[in-house]
C-alpha cells in the first residue's frame, strides 16, 4: 500500500467548500470561448484570458440550478449520486499542488447567474480521448514507442495523488489532459474520495473496477483507479476499448475476460482500428505492455499494488529495463509527446 490509513483518515475530516465563494473578478478574468459542453448538467467548459497574469485560463462553469447552495442541499436532492460537485470544488483545490494534476486557481461564484466558476490552468494539448481519436498511427510497435511514456505519466499522477491521500473515482482517456511538456494533468475530480474504503460503482462503464459492482462490500479506491490505468492503457495502445462495461453479464467481452484471464482474451480479441479488423491483439502488443496490462487489470484488487514495484521500488525487471530510473526527477527528456497529424 502507498498511503497509510492515517493519513487517509486525517484527509477525511477536512471541510466541504460551502458559500459564499468569493466572486469570479470579470475585470480580471475576460470570457474567450466555450471549449466543451457537458452533457449532463447543463454546464460548460470555457476559456478566459487572465488579464492580470497575462495568460489563457480555464473555468469550469457548474450551474446554481445544479449544485444548489449547498452540499447538503445537493445530497438531499441527489441521493443515489456518488459524484458531487461540492466535492469536486474542494478537493480540486486541495490537490492543486500535487504533480500530474491540473493545477486549480479556486472555485468563484459569477455574480450574472449565480453559477460557481472552478478556475484552472489551461492546457492547451487537449484530452487524452480527443488525441487517440486523431492519432492516425495503427496499433503495433510505433504506436505503443508513443503510448508508453503517457502511461507512465499517467502512472506517476496517479501514484502522487494517492499519496496526498486522495482517490481520482474517474480516470479515463476524457479526464487525463497531455501538456506541451508531455506530461499527463489530471481533471475532473467530481468522483473523488479521501476515504481507504467506500461503496458504489464510480466512473465510466470500460474504467469501473470489477469489485465496484458488489454492491454491499465496500472497495479500495486507490486500487480501483489502477484498473481504470489498466483500461487506459488498453485504450491508448490499441484505440479501442477493451469492453463496454465491467457489470456481470452485460458484456460479453468482460465475461470472457474473467472467465478465461487476460492472456485468453488478448488472444481472442482481434485489433479494431478504422473500422477494420485486425490481428488478434497479443500480437500487437509488447510482452512488456502485456504485462503491466496483467497487473493493472488483475481482478484481485490488492495485487495491483504490484506495479509500483514492476515499475520503481524494485531491482530491474522484465518492465523495469527500459524505464526511467527515478520517476520524480525533473529531467522530463524522456518523455516524448504523443504526434499528433
Ligand atoms: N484545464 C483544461 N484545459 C483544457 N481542456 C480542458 C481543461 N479542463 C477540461 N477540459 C476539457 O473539457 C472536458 C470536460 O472537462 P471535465 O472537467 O472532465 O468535465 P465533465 O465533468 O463534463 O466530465 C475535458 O475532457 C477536456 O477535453
Ligand atoms: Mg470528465
Amino acid at each position: 500500500m502507498c498511503v497509510s490509513e492515517e493519513r487517509w483518515s486525517e484527509r477525511r475530516t477536512q471541510r466541504a467548500a460551502e458559500l459564499p465563494l468569493p466572486p469570479l473578478d470579470a475585470r480580471r478574468f475576460r470570457f474567450v470561448q466555450i471549449l466543451a459542453q457537458q452533457e449532463r448538467h447543463g454546464g460548460q467548459i470555457e476559456l478566459y484570458d487572465d488579464l492580470q497574469e497575462d495568460c489563457k485560463v480555464v473555468g469550469k462553469r457548474l450551474l446554481r440550478s445544479w449544485t444548489l447552495d449547498s452540499s447538503e442541499e445537493f445530497s438531499e436532492a441527489n441521493p443515489e449520486l456518488l459524484e458531487s460537485p461540492w466535492k469536486e470544488m474542494e478537493l480540486s483545490v486541495k490537490v492543486a499542488s500535487v504533480k500530474g494534476v491540473c493545477k486549480c486557481l479556486g472555485a468563484f461564484e459569477d455574480a450574472g447567474q449565480g453559477d460557481i466558476v472552478i478556475l484552472m490552468e489551461y492546457v492547451p494539448g487537449g484530452d487524452l480521448h480527443d488525441l487517440v481519436g486523431r492519432c492516425p498511427t495503427e496499433p503495433g510497435l510505433e504506436r505503443e514507442a508513443k503510448a508508453w511514456p503517457v502511461i507512465l505519466s499517467l502512472l506517476r499522477a496517479v501514484r502522487s495523488l494517492h499519496h496526498f491521500g486522495v482517490a481520482h473515482g474517474d480516470i479515463s482517456l476524457e479526464n487525463a489532459l497531455l501538456g506541451q511538456d508531455g506530461e499527463v494533468r489530471l481533471v475532473d475530480f467530481a468522483a473523488a474520495v479521501t476515504e481507504s474504503t467506500v461503496l458504489g460503482s464510480r466512473g465510466k462503464p470500460s474504467y469501473q473496477a470489477p469489485e465496484m459492482h458488489q454492491t454491499t462490500r465496500a472497495y479500495d479506491p486507490r486500487a480501483a483507479d489502477l484498473f481504470a490505468c489498466g483500461v487506459f492503457a488498453y485504450c491508448l495502445a490499441l484505440a479501442d476499448y477493451p469492453w463496454r462495461c465491467t457489470r456481470p453479464r452485460q458484456c460479453s467481452a468482460f465475461d470472457f475476460f474473467m472467465a478465461r484471464g487476460l492472456s485468453a482474451f488478448l488472444a481472442q480479441r482481434r485489433v479494431r482500428f478504422n473500422d477494420a479488423k485486425g490481428p488478434p491483439v497479443e500480437t500487437v502488443l509488447s510482452p512488456k505492455l502485456q504485462h503491466l496490462l496483467k497487473i493493472l487489470l488483475d481482478p484481485t484488487p490488492e495485487k495491483r499494488y504490484q506495479v509500483w514495484q514492476e515499475l520503481w521500488e524494485e531491482p530491474p525487471t522484465s518492465l523495469k529495463v527500459d524505464l526511467p530510473e527515478n520517476p520524480s526527477a525533473e529531467d522530463h527528456t524522456h518523455l516524448l509527446p504523443l504526434k499528433v497529424k
